[in-house]
């Protein structure tokens, strides 16, 4: 990392995504050494009247592990914690902007002297309703301005927008005060170890090099299910019911981080793996992607769901979406990619399976290739073998890449660890760019207006299943076949 002052700015500290993801993957980064106790300062903002000290004794509770922590282990968190300053003002305020850099300023001019540049990070774990004001402050009052060297970031996350439209009008607002490269969309689901590692499979293999296309490969499932109703949890100022009941799983899940995983495994090799060369390739294959049939996607809402106090008694909202996508290129066309994704489902998992073709007359069934990105992050390869033994049968059974077991002494960092560090050294390779999320939205954006109509109903299911049959029965016209034992 370049040396020099950092300060780190946390707005919305006091609310749930910077208790459970923020200040957790910040003191994680310390922990490991890439934040330096003689160059950092964090400083949460947020509209609660809390002291420094108030805040410091909170984030304790939260990071601490108990009874069980090391005193080396303690003292770490002490030392961390001891970064930490808090600044309370509303999201409009220009007092309470212009305190905060005058904070930010204080810090600065007692490091100055010694590390030169001075870098501003702002991470806004805020609703984005937020946002355009919240920026504007920034803009006015707390730019780095002390020095040509150094720079200011800011970090958003979705939802950007409901639909094409809003979205659109976002990146506007937000272009207008800040260029592309000080803007960091995160999709934590791009600082997933196997997320992160399908560029190096795919390109870097020659099992995979020649195969890969249309000729070889039947369909693509990219599915995440989930069985805890996350819904459920209170999300800073908004209950997540509400934000939940608002946008539904597909501009929960599967238009951002499913569509990501999705352009990682069907885009085209990039000219190089410079950021911006990746990121145009994946434009180019959300560009290629033809307009959604109704007849290709099944919506389902789990019963119970409307019990919610904070979801509406007629919510129309999907809470499970399967959905599937066509390209129209030499490498794709024919070949369905079916993305899926649910709350209350009966088990918790984010996994991207690839089907290739059957061999002419093999009766054990097709290769399969499965990355499985959580839980237990494993690679797996489904292959016909001789049946061991006295016997000339044959068995499928599965090369094996299970993560835990040959990378038992490596910790595999949180995504917002990673994506964070990446935005302080100014790696725009894992974030989404403005054209990228038109294109996303650009795809989804016809369906989802069609749900928000009440054109399309979800199915009811049972929570704790599979989601809707009718799902299944979708994935068995694509040419899915189901897999079992592994
Ligand atoms: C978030 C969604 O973006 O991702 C949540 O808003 C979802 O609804 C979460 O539960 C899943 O993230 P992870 O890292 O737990 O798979």
């Amino acid at each position: 990392l370049e040396s020099g002052c950092l300060s780190i700015v946390v707005l919305g500290a006091s609310g749930d995504l910077a208790k459970k993801k923020t200040f957790p993957a910040l003191f994680h980064l310390f922990r490991q050494g890439f934040l330096q106790s003689n160059e950092v300062h964090i400083f949460g903002y947020a509209r609660t009247k809390l002291s420094s000290e108030e805040l410091r004794e909170r984030l304790r509770g939260y990071l601490s592990k108990g009874k069980e922590e090391s005193v080396e282990e303690l003292d770490y968190l002490s030392k961390f914690l001891q970064l930490i300053k808090y600044v309370s003002g509303s999201y409009d305020s220009e007092e309470g902007f212009q305190l905060l850099n005058k904070e930010i300023l204080e810090h600065e001019s007692s490091k100055r002297s010694q590390l030169g540049t001075s870098r501003r990070l702002f991470y806004l774990a805020l609703p984005p309703s937020v946002y355009p004001s919240v920026c504007k402050m920034i803009r006015n009052y707390c730019m780095n301005q002390s020095d040509l060297t150094g720079w200011t970031r800011i970090i958003v996350e979705k939802p950007f927008g409901k639909d094409l439209g809003s979205s659109e009008e976002l990146s506007a607002q937000l272009g207008e005060l800040f260029d592309e490269k000080q803007l960091y969309r995160i999709d934590h689901y791009l600082g997933k170890e196997l997320v992160q590692n399908l560029l190096v499979v795919r390109f870097a293999n020659r099992f995979f090099l020649p195969l890969w296309n249309r000729d070889n490969i039947d369909n693509v499932q990219a599915r995440f299910s989930i069985c805890v109703i996350v819904f459920r949890e209170d999300f800073g100022t908004e209950g997540r019911g509400g934000y939940f009941d608002e946008y539904g799983i597909i501009r929960d899940i599967i238009q951002n981080h499913l569509l990501q995983v999705f352009c990682l495994v069907a885009m085209e090799k990039p000219v190089s793996l410079k950021p911006e060369h990746i990121r145009d390739e994946k434009v180019k294959v959300l560009q290629s992607v033809l307009p959604i049939k109704l007849e290709e996607v099944v919506l389902g809402q789990y019963d119970g769901y409307r019990d919610d106090q904070t979801v509406s008694p007629n919510s129309n909202t999907p809470t499970f979406a399967t959905v599937i996508l066509r390209i129209h290129n030499e490498r794709w066309e024919g070949v369905p990619f079916i993305l899926k994704a649910g709350k209350a489902l009966n088990s918790r998992k984010a996994e991207i399976r690839v089907q290739f073709k059957e061999v002419p007359g093999q009766k054990q069934g097709r290769n399969e290739f499965v990355i499985r990105l959580q839980p237990l992050e494993a690679m797996y390869m489904k292959l016909t073998v001789k049946k061991p033994g006295l016997e000339m049968s044959t068995i499928q059974s599965e090369l094996d890449l299970s993560y835990k077991q040959r990378y038992q002494d490596v910790v595999i960092p949180e995504a917002y660890e990673r994506l964070i560090l990446d935005t302080i050294r100014g790696d725009q390779q894992h974030f989404v760019r403005r054209d990228e999320l038109k294109a996303a939205w650009e795809i989804f954006t016809p369906l989802l207006h069609q749900i928000d109509d009440g054109e399309l109903k979800p199915l009811p299911y049972k929570p704790g299943s599979r989601g809707p049959a009718e799902a299944d029965q979708l994935l068995a016209k694509a040419g899915y076949v189901q897999t079992h034992g592994y």
